[in-house]
């Protein structure tokens, strides 16, 4: 089943090629947001892929029927539970997977999302062999490493979805314990997207270009780090499923990055080959985002207890990849 629903001002016959954004699991609340994001900010013609193509075809529906009111043009929206929607596409957004139920840690879902986005990656492979792939599926950075292993794409063209919203969590809990606007706060995490290893930076974070320290005490910063690093069981305990509106977010932003050749620098998970002393993990680092995917990785020194912390995060992604390496087969 393949439909179209073209959005005002589209026109079929137009010279200028716009990118083409497929997002896998749209029939999903994290694909359904990167889509609603997207569409807000005009960045192209979207593709919505599902297992069923009703849930996909339903939220794009929705989303031109609200493009009534919010005037989105130069949009079109094409909606399929066939993988060969995606051919052609710039950048393809997985989220396809089950999210984490109250009280389960991303970890756990990886005996089901790792054979789900292993048998994706191959229609990825398949169909988009010259996109640029974003993994937002759990565990994070573990699928990162399956889709990298499956599809052989260079590193530049696998990136993971996490820095940006646990970036975005830590950003929002400093302003909010600083009681300034988030606009301001310059502060980002690295390492893994668990709950239990992420590495939120203190030691560069700043307000308005004034170091965090003059805003709040290390007891007061401890307390942000902690509600940081549980920033996602917290949503998920409260609304009973996984967040999707800042995932969302996050993983738009990525997109416009790259579909806008923006070089905006932003943590993502990607393969490190000897950057931070690591070689063959994947976990969050400050990545240049433009239209070549993750085109340059950036180094910076990190304080002592920083250091170890994110030495642990590239221990437990190890051993996640290894199992994960088990479903790869
Ligand atoms: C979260 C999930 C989406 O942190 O990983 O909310």
């Amino acid at each position: 089943m393949l439909r179209s629903i073209r959005g005002r001002g589209y026109d079929a016959c137009t010279m200028i090629k716009r990118p083409k954004i497929a997002i896998i699991g749209a029939g999903g609340n994290v694909g359904a947001a990167v889509a609603q994001y997207a569409v807000a900010k005009e960045l192209g013609d979207l593709v919505l892929i599902d297992l069923k193509a009703g849930p996909a075809e339903g939220r794009a529906l929705d989303l031109t029927q609200a493009g009534a009111w919010e005037g989105f043009n130069n949009t079109s929206f094409t909606a399929s539970d066939k993988p060969e929607a995606m051919a052609g596409a710039d950048v393809v957004v997985m989220t396809a997977g089950v999210p984490r139920k109250p009280g389960q840690s991303r970890e756990e879902l990886i005996n089901i999302n790792a054979g789900i986005v292993k048998g994706i990656c191959a229609d990825v492979k398949k169909h988009a062999p010259d996109a640029i792939l974003i993994v937002v599926s759990n565990p994070l950075d573990a699928m990162v490493f399956v889709a990298k292993q499956v599809t052989g794409f260079p590193r530049e063209r696998v990136i993971g979805s996490a820095g940006v919203l646990d970036s975005a969590r830590f950003r929002t809990y400093l302003a909010m314990a600083a009681g300034v606007s988030v606009e301001d706060v310059q502060a980002i995490v690295l390492g893994a997207h668990t709950d239990k290893d992420m590495v939120p930076i203190t030691s560069t974070a700043m307000i308005g270009n004034v170091p965090i320290t003059k805003f709040l005490s290390a007891e007061k910063l401890t307390e942000v780090v902690e509600n940081t690093k549980k920033g996602g069981a917290t949503l998920t305990g409260l609304i009973g499923t996984s967040a999707w509106l800042a995932p969302g977010a996050g993983t738009c932003l990525m997109v416009e990055a790259i579909v806008r050749n923006q070089g905006r620098v932003l943590p993502c998970s990607v393969e490190l080959t000897g950057e931070f002393g690591v070689k063959g993990a994947f976990v969050g680092v400050p990545v240049k985002l433009t239209a070549k995917g993750a085109e340059a990785i950036y180094e910076f020194e990190l304080s002592a207890s920083e250091k170890e912390a994110f030495t642990k995060s590239v221990a437990a992604n190890t051993e996640l990849m290894t199992i994960a390496r088990g479903f790869l087969g």
